[in-house]
């Protein structure tokens, strides 16, 4: 039986999904990977420049700009296929009495502007400004910034809404996330290399429990050989054929 077949087996049987996503899901809508030789982030600069709070101190105006450079960046990028598939079978999933959470390690709210309502954002979004003085949030902030970095009325300094290397990810995001694999029957994996932890340990984690594992990345990563089901191939175009066929034998 071929691969997307037994993923349907998987998924037509599951009734508490969780899916983790990284950059790969958001790649078709022109938002650069990370570890993309070509095109990712990091091929452009060393993460330590300015993906860490001692980057900020060190430099907050360079920072500042990058990160907001990112933010009319993926503002003017469209959710894929991909986002638009699991928007679907997440109102499927709730719809049927089920639960659906989706765990993200992407900053591009692209899922949440295709439709998905249950999101967990591990690791900030793009859109977020915090105060270094008061910690209040805004995603009001003029788009571009008036200038870098921008001040905070508590004469703090704005800064990015994301979680830097060496930085906790949110207590509120942390909890979400291990409920929801604590009871899940389904765990997807979905266009992360899963090599960051503690969000790559939530599927480690699901698939010791004896959950039912699906993968669907470009590249093999270190859990292709864990889960039940590792598809190989662009989340655009593999999860609408998922979607389809999933739908096709519900009921
Ligand atoms: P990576 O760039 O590490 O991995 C992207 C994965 O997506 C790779 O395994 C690619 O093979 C795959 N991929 C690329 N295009 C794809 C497509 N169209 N369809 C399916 N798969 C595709 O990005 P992440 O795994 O998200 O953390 O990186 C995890 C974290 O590392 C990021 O959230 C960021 C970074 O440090 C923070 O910023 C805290």
């Amino acid at each position: 039986m071929g691969g997307i077949d037994r993923a349907l087996e998987l998924i037509r049987s599951s009734r508490r999904v969780v899916v983790m996503t990284g950059a790969g899901v958001s790649a078709e809508s022109g938002v650069p990977t990370f570890r993309d030789d070509l095109t990712g982030y990091w091929s452009m600069f060393d993460p330590n420049d300015l993906a860490t709070p001692e980057a900020f101190d060190r430099d907050p105006a360079t920072v500042s700009r990058w990160y907001d450079e990112r933010r009319q960046r993926v503002l003017s990028c469209r959710p894929n296929p991909g986002h638009v598939a699991l928007a679907a079978w997440e109102e499927a999933v709730v719809g049927a009495g089920g639960s659906f959470v989706l765990l993200t390690q992407n900053v591009d709210r692209l899922h949440q502007r295709a439709g998905s309502r249950h999101v967990v954002e591990l690791h900030g979004s793009l859109l977020s400004w915090r105060c270094t003085r008061t910690g209040k949030v805004r995603e009001d902030l003029p788009l571009p910034l008036p200038h870098y970095p921008m001040e905070s009325e508590a004469g703090g300094l704005y800064r990015p809404g994301v979680v830097w290397f060496g930085e906790m990810l949110p207590e509120s995001a942390v909890a979400r996330a291990e409920a929801a694999v604590a009871s899940c029957d389904l765990v997807v994996s979905i266009g992360t290399s899963a090599l960051v932890y503690p969000a790559a340990g939530y599927v480690e984690w699901a698939v010791a429990q004896g959950v039912s594992s699906l993968e669907v990345n470009r590249d093999p990563t270190p859990i292709s050989d864990l889960v039940d089901v590792s598809l190989r191939g662009l989340a655009g175009e593999i999860l609408p054929r998922l979607g389809a066929g999933w739908r096709a034998g519900t009921g």
